[in-house]
């Protein structure tokens, strides 16, 4: 099945009123190319303010609680997002696995939660230096999705994976066509082994120092539905290239 393209920024800790140009921008030329879906996640406190700057483009979060309210102090749920114009989130990044210590069942029931009040979620997963030179890649990055995906395939056209080395983040080493053609082979898999057919209409990005130099040849392999980008998504020029490279891919 080919399914259109997904270019999701991740603006990550990055963002204030003063960039919101940057967005704008941005968002006029994504209008380009109505062939790719572009979205650009920022962070939860700029929602508002990005969705009034370009109405009707797609922002996301890049997080969420799973319940639905309650005693949580610092956190935001779906409904939140959804009312502050999200229509979207990153769920499971590396940073926060590592960082704020989420395990796969956290991740999973995020997802869960985003995906029944009806955002779309971009699950992430990815393997360590350590555990890619120990070969042992494809197993852990396939078990860390199968134990981070949802039951049920509720929605699954609002799901999109997103594979990211954690070696390859913010390093400007990027994982080889090889590797990526067969991790997300492997992902295809595991997402049909899930949710049967419709396992074949979940987009898997890769994500990982995409740059405009290096995203055409990432759009040109085989089972790569798009990509998230982290520091190349902050400036327009540097982001609409690779929307045009994946317009071409
Ligand atoms: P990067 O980040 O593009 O800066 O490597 C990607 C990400 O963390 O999603």
């Amino acid at each position: 099945m080919t399914l259109s393209k997904l270019v999701a920024g991740n603006w990550k800790m990055h963002g204030v009123s003063s960039d919101l140009d940057e967005l704008r921008a941005i968002s006029a030329a994504a209008g380009d190319y109505p062939g790719v879906d572009v979205a650009l996640c920022v962070p939860a406190v700029l929602i508002e303010r990005a969705v009034r700057a370009a109405p009707g483009f797609a922002i996301g979060a890049q997080d969420v609680h799973h319940a639905e309210k309650g005693a949580h102090t610092g956190n935001v749920s779906a409904h939140m997002l959804l009312d502050a114009g999200a229509t979207l989130t990153i769920v499971g990044h590396s940073e926060r696995r590592d960082a704020q210590r989420e395990r796969n069942e956290e991740v999973r029931a995020k997802a869960k939660a985003a995906l029944a009040s009806g955002l779309g979620v971009i699950l992430c997963v990815g393997e360590s230096l350590e555990q890619r030179e120990a070969g042992r890649a494809l197993d852990c990055v396939t078990t860390q999705l199968a134990a981070s995906l949802p039951e049920t395939p509720e929605r699954p056209g609002s799901l999109a994976v997103a594979y990211e080395p954690i070696w390859a983040i913010g390093t400007g080493r990027v994982a080889s066509c090889d590797d990526i053609k067969e991790m997300h082979g492997a992902l295809r898999r595991c997402l049909v082994d899930r949710f049967g057919p419709a396992g074949s209409g979940v987009r898997i990005l890769y994500g990982g120092s995409v740059k405009p130099s290096n995203a055409a040849e990432i759009f040109r392999t085989p089972d790569v539905d798009g990509a998230l980008v982290g520091g190349a998504s902050l400036k327009a020029a540097d982001f609409v290239p690779i929307i045009a490279a994946a317009a071409q891919g």
